[in-house]
C-alpha cells in the first residue's frame, strides 16, 4: 500500500511514521507536513534514509500542491494528522484553526475523491464531545455521544468530523474517523502539559497549573494511539467512528505531582495560575467498540507510560532544548504573562 501521512513531522504523526515505516517495510509512506512551529524534521531522522519513506514539505490548505502530489503518487490510503492542535493558541487566534482543521480536510477529501483513494482516515479527538462532570465517574464518551465542542480548536475538529461523515454519505467516500483521548510520550511539543512540566521542573522553574488543577484528562501513551490507527485503516469498517482510550483518568494536579516525584523535585514549584477560558472539566473515553470489533488493546498503563516518557525527555534533551531555546520563549512569555 502507498500511504500518505499528513502532519507526520508532529508529535503523533511523527511517532506513527517512526513505528510504521519499520513495522511495514512492504508499504510505502509519504509524509506531507508544512513544518509549522509544531513540525520538526529532527523527529523523523531515524526513518529519513529508509527506502519506503519520503518526506514532502507542503500545506494541506494548498489545493494545487495536493492535487499534484496525489496525481504523482496515487495513494491507497490517506491518514490526516495535520492540524493546529493547541487549545490555548485557538483561544488566542481561532482563524488558522478553521483554515487548517476544516478547509485543509476538505482539500484532502476532494483529492481523495478525484484520485479514487481507497481510505481517508481522519485523526480526531475526544474533545469533540465537550466535557463530562467531575462528580459522575460513571459517564464516559461513546461514539454516539452528541458532538458538543467547547473551544475554537475542538469546534474546528468537530466541523471536520461532520464534513468527513458528510463526504461519506453524499459522495460515498470511504472514510473512517478515530477519536482519541490525550496522548503523551516522546517528541511531544513542550507547549502541552506533560512535556511543559517535565522541561520546566528540570530547570527548577515554576509549574503553571490552570485553576485548581482538578480538571481530568484520560491519558494514552502515543504508540498505543498509533497501533489503533494502524488497525483501523486495515480492518476498520468504512463510515465508522472509533473511540480510542485506555481508562487512565488523572487530574492535572496528580499528573504534575507524579512528574515532580519521578524527577525528585519539590511540590513548591507548583504555581496555580488563572484558568483557561472555557476549560473542559473532564474527558473519559469508552473504547469498547475498538476493543471488541478490532481486538485493540493498549500496551501501556499511565504508570509505565509516564516513566518511559520521563526517561525519553532525560535522554533526548537536545530535541526539546532546541525548541525551548528559540521562538518558544516569546510564546511562553506571551501566553503566561497574564495568567499570574
Ligand atoms: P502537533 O501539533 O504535534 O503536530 C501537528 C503537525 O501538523 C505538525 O507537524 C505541523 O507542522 C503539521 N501541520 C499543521 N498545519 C499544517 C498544514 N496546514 N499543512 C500540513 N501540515 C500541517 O499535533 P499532534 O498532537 O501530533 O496531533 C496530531 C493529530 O492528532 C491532530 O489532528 C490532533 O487534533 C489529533 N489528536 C491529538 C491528541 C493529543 O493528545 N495530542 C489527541 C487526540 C487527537
Ligand atoms: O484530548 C485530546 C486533546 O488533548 C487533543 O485533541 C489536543 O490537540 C491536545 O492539545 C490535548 O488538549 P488539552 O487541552 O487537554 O491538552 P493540554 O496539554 O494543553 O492541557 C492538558 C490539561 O492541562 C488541561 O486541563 C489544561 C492543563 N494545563 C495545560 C497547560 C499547557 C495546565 O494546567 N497548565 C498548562 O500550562
Amino acid at each position: 500500500m502507498k500511504i500518505l501521512v499528513t502532519g507526520g513531522a508532529g508529535f503523533i504523526g511523527g511517532n506513527y511514521a517512526l513505528t510504521m515505516v519499520k513495522k511495514h517495510p512492504e508499504d510505502e509512506y509519504v509524509v506531507l507536513d508544512a513544518l509549522t512551529y509544531a513540525g520538526n524534521l529532527e523527529t523523523l531522522k531515524d526513518v529519513a534514509g529508509d527506502p519506503n519513506f519520503r518526506f514532502v514539505k507542503g500545506d494541506i490548505r494548498d489545493r494545487e500542491l495536493i492535487d499534484r502530489l496525489f496525481a504523482e503518487e496515487q495513494f491507497d490510503v490517506v491518514i490526516n494528522f495535520a492540524a493546529e492542535t493547541h487549545v490555548d493558541r485557538s483561544v488566542e487566534d481561532p482563524g488558522i484553526f478553521v483554515e487548517t482543521n476544516i478547509i485543509g480536510v476538505q482539500n484532502l477529501m476532494d483529492a481523495c475523491r478525484k484520485y479514487n483513494v481507497r481510505r481517508f482516515h481522519q485523526v480526531s479527538t475526544d474533545e469533540v464531545y465537550g466535557d463530562l462532570p467531575l462528580d459522575r465517574p460513571d459517564l464516559l464518551f461513546r461514539e454516539d455521544t452528541p458532538i458538543h465542542a467547547s473551544s475554537p480548536y475542538s469546534a474546528s475538529k468537530a466541523g471536520a468530523d461532520l464534513l468527513v461523515l458528510a463526504y461519506h454519505r453524499t459522495f460515498g467516500l470511504p472514510v473512517t474517523i478515530s477519536r482519541c483521548s490525550n496522548n503523551y510520550g516522546p517528541y511531544h511539543f513542550p507547549e502541552k502539559l506533560i512535556p511543559l512540566m517535565i522541561s520546566r521542573a528540570l530547570a527548577d522553574e515554576s509549574l503553571p497549573v490552570y485553576g485548581n488543577g482538578a480538571n481530568v484528562r484520560d491519558w494514552l501513551y502515543v504508540t498505543d494511539h498509533c497501533s489503533a490507527i494502524d488497525l483501523i485503516i486495515r480492518k476498520g469498517r468504512v463510515g465508522e467512528v472509533y473511540n480510542i482510550g485506555g481508562h487512565n483518568e488523572k487530574s492535572n494536579l496528580e499528573v504534575v505531582k507524579t512528574i515532580l516525584k519521578a524527577l525528585d523535585k519539590p511540590e513548591s514549584l507548583i504555581h496555580f495560575v488563572k484558568d483557561r477560558p472555557g476549560h473542559d472539566l473532564r474527558y473519559a473515553m469508552d473504547p469498547t467498540k475498538i476493543e471488541t470489533e478490532l481486538g485493540w488493546k493498549p500496551e501501556y498503563t499511565f504508570d509505565t507510560g509516564i516513566q518511559k516518557t520521563i526517561e525519553w525527555y532525560l535522554n533526548n534533551r537536545e530535541w526539546w532544548e532546541n525548541i525551548i531555546s528559540g521562538d518558544y520563549q516569546n510564546y511562553y512569555e506571551r501566553m503566561y504573562r497574564d495568567r499570574q
